[in-house]
């Protein structure tokens, strides 16, 4: 296997670990109750929009999918349906951002925490249909089109921690942000203390 494709395989799982803990999280709290760690929350969300949208995204756009697009014509339908998808992420995001704000402005108003848990539903149900259509069509199809200079061009841009397109040292800051979660957050999501 390709280097970037395990990268983005990797990433892909980290995604949707935090995705699947953010959900436990406030399906606890909608179930049971208890004092809420809006840290938590919001280390949560950091990792989902900086890393996967502002890094992760644009660099299969920028190079996975660009040069896709010249060895396989005919694969433009696809490629275009996943970049509207990593454009209109950035927007759900956002809903995102102001649902948990709306909610930590009243934290015992259940309505709230009742729209945030069906954002955060909707999100990770979006994402994980995503990353699936990525894993079972598009990797399969770079693997048997793309030339071994784009292989040589995409490993070079994923499997750098530096690199002067997206920030240097983005991945050594976003391993750090998935520490925090798992510092803060409660079990069975982390090691931090207990809600209730
Ligand atoms: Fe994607
Ligand atoms: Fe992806």
């Amino acid at each position: 296997m390709q280097q970037a494709i395990s990268v983005i395989k990797a990433e892909h799982r980290s995604l949707a670990a935090v995705l699947h803990g953010l959900m436990t999280v406030v399906d606890d709290l909608q179930n049971h109750g208890g004092r809420v760690d809006f840290r938590v929350l919001h280390a949560m969300l950091d990792y989902i929009d900086r890393y996967p949208d502002r890094f992760h995204h644009p660099k299969e756009d920028h190079y996975l999918f660009r040069l896709l697009r010249l060895r396989a014509p005919d694969a433009a339908g696809l490629l275009d349906s996943l970049e509207a998808e990593h454009r209109k992420n950035i927007d759900l995001m956002g809903d995102l951002r102001r649902a948990l704000q709306r909610f930590e402005e009243a934290p015992g108003d259940m309505a709230r925490l009742a729209t945030l848990q069906a954002l955060i539903r909707q999100y990770a149900e979006f994402h994980w249909s995503h990353m699936r259509i990525e894993e079972e069509q598009v990797f399969p199809l770079a693997t048997s089109r793309l030339l071994p200079e784009d292989w040589q061009e995409i490993n070079a841009a994923f499997c750098h921690n530096e690199d002067p397109l997206f920030g240097l040292d983005a991945k050594r800051e976003y391993d750090a942000l998935l520490r925090r979660i798992v510092a803060i957050a409660p079990a069975p999501i982390g090691t931090g203390a207990a809600w209730r």
